[in-house]
């Protein structure tokens, strides 16, 4: 973190970290008077592994007035990064000074009632990813080791981003988020499975960083954009970039309204 400090991130006491998934770049341009880093530049941070779409900076600045760290990129566990990797973006976050973090995703719907370009704020989550970014202990410093989840997700968080997708025209979804390793798509017979463990939409991402968040007593807000109905025989990693870039002004607007509230 040291090096981060020394290139003067943390200079203006970012309240805010924002992840921004696959596709959503476009975000980072609203940033204010930005000073940013590569990923692979920060001490410590594994290399990134290059998934179409997701660009690897830590951008600092104000974010709609708010002073905010935005990550553009993240790492996956089907890159191939071990658990603890994925924490790794919320260590820095709570070591500079954030206290909330709002994690973006795209995923595949699986209640009847969502639909490609549906917004769901992400209520509460089923792991099936099989690892967890604690597990061996100590290797997420100042992470509490048995973090509770009931309440992952913050519930003054989610009413704040169901009424800035009303000020923003936008009806937001609250749903379960079932996070899986990837990067397969899911079988119907899997989305079929997925549907009666009670997740309404399915990613490959997001539940580390909501776990290590809240072990290091972060508060997590979940947003994401349903970019197709689970289990198809179309589904493809440019499908979901290709929607959630086309629907970027639409989260936009989202999120601007949500960090008028911050
Ligand atoms: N499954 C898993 N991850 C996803 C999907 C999906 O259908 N869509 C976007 N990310």
């Amino acid at each position: 973190m040291a090096c981060l400090r020394d290139a003067g991130f943390g200079r203006d006491r970012p309240r805010v970290a924002l992840i921004l998934g696959s596709g959503w770049g476009a975000i980072e341009r609203e940033v204010q008077d930005p000073f940013d880093i590569r990923y692979e530049d920060i001490d410590g941070f594994p290399p990134p592994a290059g998934t179409a779409g997701h660009e690897c900076r830590l951008t600092e600045g104000a974010l709609w007035g708010v002073p905010t760290l935005v990550f553009r990129g993240r790492y996956h566990a089907y890159e191939g990064h071990e658990a603890r990797d994925l924490a790794i973006q919320m260590r820095i976050a709570h070591a500079l000074g954030a206290s909330t973090v709002i994690l973006t995703n795209a995923s595949g719907a699986i209640r009847e009632d969502l639909q490609p370009g549906d917004l769901l704020a992400i209520r509460d989550h089923v792991n099936l990813m099989g690892l967890n970014p604690l597990a061996g202990f100590e290797r997420v410093p100042g992470a509490k080791p048995f973090p509770a989840m009931g309440g992952a997700y913050d519930a003054e968080l989610l009413d704040m981003l169901v009424q800035a997708g009303e000020q923003a025209g936008e009806t937001i979804h609250r749903g379960v988020y079932a996070a899986v390793l990837g990067p397969s798509f899911e079988t119907p017979a899997e989305v079929e499975m997925l549907r009666r463990l009670g997740a309404d939409a399915v990613g490959m991402s997001t539940v580390p960083e909501a776990i290590a968040a809240r072990a290091l007593g972060l508060r997590v807000c979940g947003l994401s954009l349903v970019t197709n109905r689970a289990g198809g025989s179309e589904d493809s990693h440019e499908g979901t970039l290709k929607s959630a870039h086309d629907n970027a002004p639409r989260f936009a607007n989202v999120l601007k309204a949500l960090f008028a509230g911050l």
